[in-house]
């Protein structure tokens, strides 16, 4: 391979983080993939809107299409984020023939079989690991190193927004409006922070864990889900006053049965257990396998940067793999 040459859709926090991820450490991803890695064509609108990267004019195209006909394009990547019209999108680059990396939780949750499937019938890769956890590698590790065993439980701190608040909240005694905004400022929170404060975004997100880990795939609407709006700062003081930390917590369960048991909620955590240390925007995915026992995935899990590290790193798997 001469070159790897992606199409990405999409420069708005996380593209730009992506892209500035490319320039970075341009020469370090290079050197991984063999060849020059290049973002060649950005579907993105807004062309005039400042950012922090030099992106050449000729890169923005107004049409997919331009993409997803391109033959040398070898990769798409997307981060266009929701449901519509990302996931036609990314499925139209699958049947055009093209790689696809997204970081797009409602789109990938929504549509999983759709998509994988689509996938597998062009003889392309998706992958979606700066879907779930941010920058934390946790998807990949899942679904490879740790086949081995049998998952049978996870309990995720997978949202940065939440986790935020309820830490400010809890260590700071701030007024919840007031750490939302600070969140929103600081880039974690979606465009539409419903999604986050009322336990979507971690339903997205369990319903991924939920497919990779146990081959059980739930619909996020059929997900039991409730956020943290009415979290109150009593709650969080009287929890503390038991020893416990209020969090957002994403739940699987494979009991004896078989049956699965899931669900989103705001959770007491007993304080000496490992999820309570996990702080700001922070994440973290405690998972069970019957022969590893317990594992704790932690780190950044929002953001431009350590989720365009996600996005580039599952370029780099992309590139391993292909013709070369
Ligand atoms: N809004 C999401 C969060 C972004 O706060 O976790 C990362 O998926």
């Amino acid at each position: 391979m001469k070159e790897i040459r992606i199409g990405l859709l999409g420069l708005g926090n996380i593209g730009t983080g992506t892209y500035k991820v490319l320039e970075t450490n341009r020469s370090q991803i290079e050197e991984a993939a063999g060849c020059p890695v290049n973002i060649v064509k950005i579907l993105e609108k807004d062309i005039d809107r400042e950012r922090d990267i030099t992106v050449p004019r000729e890169s923005f195209v107004s049409d997919a299409e331009e993409i997803f006909s391109d033959p040398d394009i070898d990769i798409v990547i997307e981060l266009l984020g929701g449901v519509e019209p990302a996931a036609t999108m990314i499925e139209r680059a699958l049947c055009s023939g093209k790689h696809v990396v997204t970081a797009n939780k409602a789109a990938v949750a929504a549509n999983y079989h759709r998509l994988m499937d689509a996938a597998k019938a062009h003889g392309v890769t998706l992958r979606f690991e700066a879907s779930v956890g941010g920058g934390i590698p946790v998807l990949t590790p899942l679904s490879s190193c740790l086949r081995a065993n049998r998952l049978t439980r996870v309990l995720g701190i997978v949202n940065g927004t939440t986790n935020y608040i309820l830490d400010k909240m809890t260590m700071e005694g701030l007024p919840y409006d007031e750490v939302l905004k600070d969140a929103q400022a600081k880039g974690f929170a979606e465009a539409d922070p419903t999604a986050d404060v009322e336990g979507i975004d971690a339903a997205n997100k369990l319903s991924i864990l939920m497919a990779l880990m146990f081959d059980h795939y739930v619909h996020p609407k059929d997900i039991p889900t409730k956020g943290i709006t009415e979290v109150t700062a009593k709650d969080i003081e009287a929890a503390r006053k038991d020893g416990c930390l209020i969090k957002l917590i994403a739940y699987a369960e494979v009991m004896d049965d078989g049956q699965i048991k899931y669900e989103v909620r705001p959770m007491r955590i007993i304080d000496t257990h490992p999820l309570s240390g996990v702080h700001r925007e922070y994440n973290a995915v405690f998972v069970e396998g019957n022969v590893v026992g317990n594992l704790m995935f932690y780190g950044p899990g929002a953001g431009p940067l350590p989720t365009g590290s996600a996005v580039m790193g599952d370029v780099l798997e992309i590139a391993k793999a292909m013709d070369r």
